[in-house]
């Protein structure tokens, strides 16, 4: 047998004969860009999420650097930043001119720790950019009271985290800005790159809808320096007809993750490997499903490899630790728990439409790597 850390196929036969409908249409109509799809996405975005506004962008990455241009974060500002997340979230910092101050996480839950936070704060904190890492809502609701407390603004990054909640709320509508992510592999990818920014601020929200379009309201006349940030029609499409099912599909992922813990639990119980955790009041969506591997985590990766099934490690360098940021000065254990964290985790195969019997053959092989 062999399982795949992702089969976006399977998913597809559900929309295949809408899509196509709607793809003769657009291209009947010469339609591509910022038309009528991506204004029902965003509608559907808006009503999802509960926020002021959401705005369709070309790729998650967009979506940060437009969000920090919209705050006038700038040369001189620093921006404080989880070290174990996606290159994206602080690379778009230093696009913008700023620092990004990179904060350690809580070793159960991967997410940025907020007492970090606190302690990294300085006088040119402009802005603090939390990630709800792999879909499990980080402690957002203390970062936002800490941040009102002290005038910094929140732009959350829920790239990997689109229905995810915390005290019943979705990710994505605490911070001033959200971003998403449609790349394809997330849970609502589209078919090619894509993003959104959700908005709670009318001012903003206008700011952000003329930064995507080199910072324009009005053809040719240009208030501000924007970007061509726009998302096209096609995406936009494909993306809401997936989103009819996305409910359905994080149902389906925690469902498989309820699976994975349950059959886990002797291998936890030995301290061999660790299930993911989460927060008592908070909804994880399982973007990814990642256990922590104390010893042999490289091991067994290759291990499940040559048994047919696909695991990644997300991410195997932290930030803080990369080359293009060595200028910043931090040094091989600056942030402790992130560093455990990228030498022990291993996301195993999750996505809607893996069978029981997928989920038996990674869970014996587990068991079978560490009988050896
Ligand atoms: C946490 C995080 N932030 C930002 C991004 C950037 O999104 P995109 O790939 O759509 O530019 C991603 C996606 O890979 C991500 O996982």
């Amino acid at each position: 047998m062999k399982v795949p850390l992702l089969d976006l196929t399977r998913e597809y036969a559900f929309i295949k004969a809408d899509l196509f409908n709607n793809l003769e249409v657009i291209f009947s109509s010469q339609s591509f860009i910022l038309g009528k799809h991506v204004k029902e996405l965003e509608d559907n975005l808006k009503e999802f999420l509960g926020v002021y506004d959401v705005v369709g962008v070309s790729s998650g990455t967009d979506a940060l650097l437009i969000s920090l241009m919209a705050l006038g974060v700038s040369r001189g500002d620093e921006v404080i930043v989880p070290s174990f997340t996606f290159f994206a979230t602080a690379s778009s910092v230093v696009r913008v001119g700023a620092t990004p101050v990179f904060a350690d996480i809580d070793p159960l839950t991967y997410n940025i720790d907020v007492n970090d936070i606190e302690k990294k704060i300085s006088s040119k904190t402009k802005c603090i950019i939390p990630v709800h890492l792999y879909g499990n809502p980080c402690n957002i609701e203390e970062i936002v009271k800490l941040s009102n407390d002290k005038g910094i603004s929140v732009i959350e990054d829920n790239a990997q985290a689109i229905g995810a909640e915390y005290g019943g709320k979705k990710t994505g509508s605490f911070g001033i800005m959200g971003c998403l992510s449609f790349y394809p592999t997330k849970n609502l990818g589209g078919a090619g790159d894509g993003g959104a920014i959700s908005v709670n601020d009318e001012k903003l929200s206008k700011i952000v809808r003329m930064l995507r379009v080199h910072g324009s309201e009005k053809r040719y006349y240009h208030d501000y320096i924007g970007i061509n940030g726009r998302l096209d029609e096609i995406q936009a499409c494909y993306i809401n007809l997936r989103f009819r099912r996305i409910n359905q599909n994080n149902e389906e992922r925690r469902n498989i993750a309820k699976k994975y813990n349950s059959l886990l639990s002797d291998l936890e119980n030995s301290e061999l490997l660790f299930t993911p955790k989460e927060n008592v009041n908070s909804k994880h969506v399982y973007h990814q499903y990642t256990v922590r591997v104390p010893k042999y985590r490289d091991d067994l990766k290759k291990f499940l490899y040559d048994n047919g099934i696909g695991t990644e490690v997300y991410y195997p360098l932290p930030l803080h630790l990369q080359k293009c940021f060595s200028e910043l000065g931090y040094k091989k254990g600056s942030l402790p728990n992130t560093e455990k964290a990228a030498s022990e985790v291993l996301s195993l195969p999750i996505f809607p439409g893996l069978t029981d019997d997928e989920i038996f053959y990674v869970v014996d092989n587990i068991k079978k790597f560490f009988r050896r």
